[in-house]
């Protein structure tokens, strides 16, 4: 099946940014790390990053259309802030995976916020690039479970 990961802002500096926080791996690393996981089980995964709401916006309605069976989605800022990108996501229907690096529950009391979890398939967050690792396992059995 087609996969879908996408990156909200600022997640182009990861392995530069406040790597106390989001650790040392690259947006590049995770990528292919993720891409060869993918297709070793038989998959494709297209990824993008984006600082542009509307970038992030356009993407996911076309995932209404293009054959994408289940999105992966860390929002980023975006987590806190945007109601067009979960209204997008809603829109679509596809079933998707929220994913964060960090716990935002364990950070600033405005990070606990999502507009998103409420309607992901599950939400992975913690475990630093390996928070990527997990909620791809999971799509993965979920696609097992029900292909489509
Ligand atoms: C983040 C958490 C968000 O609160 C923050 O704005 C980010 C990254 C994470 O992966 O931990 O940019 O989504």
């Amino acid at each position: 099946a087609k996969l879908l990961l996408l990156h909200g802002p600022n997640l182009n500096l990861l392995g530069m940014r406040e790597p106390e926080v989001y650790g040392h791996t690259t947006l590049e690393q995770i990528d292919a790390a993720l891409r060869a996981t993918a297709e070793a089980a038989g998959h494709t995964l297209e990824t993008l990053q984006s600082n542009a709401e509307h970038v992030l916006v356009d993407r996911v309605q076309a995932a209404r259309t293009d054959g994408t069976a289940l999105v992966l989605i860390n929002p980023a800022a975006f987590t806190h802030t945007s109601v067009a990108l979960r209204d997008a996501l809603a829109a679509t229907a596809l079933p998707f995976y929220e994913i964060h690096l960090s716990n935002p529950h364990a950070r600033e009391p405005f990070r606990r916020q999502s507009y998103f979890s409420d309607l992901a398939v599950g939400v992975v967050a913690g475990f630093g690039a390996d928070s990527y690792r997990y909620a791809l396992d999971a799509a993965i059995a979920r696609l097992d479970t029900a292909p489509r």
